[in-house]
């Protein structure tokens, strides 16, 4: 393992009942790298992050993979562990909380202790810097006046994105992972997720990319699902500009 390595997975294999969806895939992520990995759509690119998190749906199998976080093997000893330390945007948005204010302060609070039962009480709790955290990256993604609208008002397609990426980036975390993070986003508020996703990789951390949109997302590696196999690009493409 090279001492920068983040994430590592080897030998993955994702059947349903009815076929096989990848075969015997590996790719890994160092330490201050963006990985992009990109296929058409149903190639199974959210399948691979589902199947990485242990979120994948029973009726899929997973045959003989292996997951390495920072070279330690991840079972379901130290799954709950591992989910509480990465920061994890799935394709489709889903909310446990009231506002999206009160979401990204559940997913900080998660990320440092998984316990829910002390999530809840915490959440009445003010802690002047956490409050300070929160509303400055609201600001810094000019969404202030979403903070405390409810969810059920309801918020737009683009607000509910906003609001699941600041609570992944609300965590300060060595490993991102995000499923399409700027579908629905508009132009504006995805290029400073672009620039956003780029300070992080600058601050040392790995992050791991999906995305049909490559206007605003560098990448360092690439990956490619090609005839159910998850091939390393040569090239890294670069982003495309308009
Ligand atoms: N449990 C399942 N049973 C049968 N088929 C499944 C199951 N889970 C996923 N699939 C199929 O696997 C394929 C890959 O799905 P996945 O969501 O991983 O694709 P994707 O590459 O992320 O696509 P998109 O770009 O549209 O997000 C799809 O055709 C999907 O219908
Ligand atoms: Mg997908």
């Amino acid at each position: 393992m090279e001492n920068n390595e983040i994430l590592r997975v080897e030998n993955l294999t994702i059947k349903t009942k009815t076929f096989e969806l990848l075969h015997d895939s590996s790719f890994s992520t160092n330490k201050s790298q963006i990985v992009l990995i990109q296929g058409a759509n149903g190639s199974g690119k959210t399948s691979i992050l589902k199947a990485i998190m242990g979120f994948h749906e029973r009726k899929v199998s997973i045959d003989s993979c292996k997951v390495f976080y920072k070279g330690e093997l991840i079972n379901h000893n130290n799954i709950n562990e591992f989910r509480k330390k990465i920061a994890y945007v799935e394709q489709e948005d889903f909310f446990t909380a009231r506002t999206p204010y009160e979401y990204v302060k559940q997913s900080l609070l998660l990320s440092r202790n998984p316990n829910e039962k002390i999530i809840r009480s915490k959440l009445k709790e003010t802690v002047a810097s956490d409050e300070e955290k929160i509303v400055n990256l609201f600001k810094h993604f000019h969404k202030e006046s979403i903070m405390f609208k409810r969810f059920s008002t309801p918020l737009s397609g683009g607000e509910l994105r906003i609001t699941s990426l600041m609570a992944a980036f609300i965590r300060d975390s060595d490993l991102y992972i995000l499923d399409e993070p700027i579908n629905k986003l508009d132009y504006k508020t995805a290029a400073i997720v672009g620039n956003y996703i780029s300070d992080l990789s600058a601050r040392g951390a790995s992050v791991l990319v999906i995305t049909h949109c490559r206007m605003f997302m560098k990448s360092d590696k690439a990956y490619e699902i090609y005839e159910n196999t998850l091939k390393k690009l040569e090239k890294v493409p670069l982003p495309c500009r308009q």
